[in-house]
């Protein structure tokens, strides 16, 4: 019968069969799959497995942290974080265009992942064989079921970086839905805020801000979907909404009052959506004194916010994203 015990116990030894005495890599995006695929892998292989952790610079507040802190503490991973921050702050200046973006973010990506994997190549040598990726059973089904190995073509060619070098790939996730992947994550002892969290996307507060990327705009946007997700946990509304993207209207500004003053800020706009696989959502009808709670809390707490717009719209026809 299916238990979460029984799924451990499995893969722990399907992956040490797998594995031998090779070693391998794993990327962590801070996500429930990569967090809980790398867990499995570590349970079962431990100091021969090493995760990597890009540090983009878009994510949202404590997320860094709880990747290199809470995610180390609770499995004892070996980890190489890169400090991004400033490479995609540089490609991203001046643009605005939402595929632009995430073009960049993708591209940049890959290669600061890319760079680290030859690092530890070259560190480890050549019994860096596997690469560990958090594939669920959905995204079997999307793709027709193909398995196999992932090619790494390197641009950077770091400590003498084959030109085709082959991964093998461990995906021990391969069989199960997401809600098994939680289960599975909290009887491995990951911590609650890693495995129960909501959807997120890869390119971060980046296709959050409406505009120019830059430093200051990320730091403003973190500000306000801290107090959105930390007055919506207060709330006990975590597990009734799908997910609630906050989005920074940078190109945006409104005339406001403030003491005696007049101000001239830009809006936060609040966008939480109830869905089943988010191929479709509706927005979610949120309780009036938490809406009036976080909107007293972020117009007074983030500088240069004087607005905060609710997002009432459906999808289709708009996307959960804004971007
Ligand atoms: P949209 O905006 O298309 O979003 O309605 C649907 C779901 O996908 C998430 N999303 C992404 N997830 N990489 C991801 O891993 C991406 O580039 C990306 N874009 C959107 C979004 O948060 C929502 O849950």
């Amino acid at each position: 019968s299916w238990t979460t015990g029984n799924v451990i116990e499995e893969q722990v030894a399907a992956i040490r069969e797998q594995v031998g005495d090779k070693r391998a890599i794993c990327g962590l995006s801070g996500g429930v799959d990569s967090a809980v695929a790398a867990a499995l892998v570590q349970k079962a292989i431990g100091s021969q497995l090493t995760c990597v952790y890009v540090d983009h610079g878009l994510m949202r507040k404590g997320e860094t942290e709880q990747v290199e802190k809470d995610f180390v503490a609770a499995t004892g991973v070996q980890l190489k974080v890169v400090d991004a921050e400033e490479r995609f702050l540089k490609a991203l200046a001046g643009v605005s265009d939402p595929e632009e973006k995430r073009k960049i973010i993708g591209r940049e990506f890959i290669r600061v992942f890319e760079q680290a994997q030859a690092e530890i190549i070259a560190d480890e040598g050549p019994a860096v064989e596997f690469l560990v990726q958090g594939t669920l059973y959905p995204d079997v089904v999307e793709s027709g079921g193909g398995t196999g190995t992932a090619n790494i073509k390197s641009h950077h060619n770091v400590g003498g970086l084959p030109e085709d070098l082959e991964f093998q790939l461990i995906e021990p996730l391969r069989q199960l839905f997401k809600d098994e992947v939680r289960m599975v994550g909290q009887e491995l002892g990951l911590p609650e805020e890693i495995v129960q969290r909501q959807p997120f996307p890869g390119p971060g507060l980046g296709i959050r801000i409406v505009g120019e990327v830059t430093k200051e705009r990320l730091d403003l946007l973190r500000e306000a979907d801290a107090i959105a997700r930390e007055e919506l946990t207060a709330a006990g509304l975590d597990r009734d909404i799908w997910q609630c993207p906050v989005v920074l209207l940078a190109d945006v500004r409104s005339v406001g009052v403030q003491g005696d003053g007049r101000t001239y800020g830009h809006p936060i706009v609040l966008r939480p959506v109830s869905s089943e696989d988010a191929m479709t959502a509706d927005w979610s009808r949120l309780p009036y004194d938490v809406l009036a709670k976080i909107s007293t809390r972020i117009t007074n707490e983030v500088r240069d916010v004087n607005r905060v717009v609710l997002d009432v719209t459906s999808k289709p026809p708009g996307t959960i994203e804004w971007e």
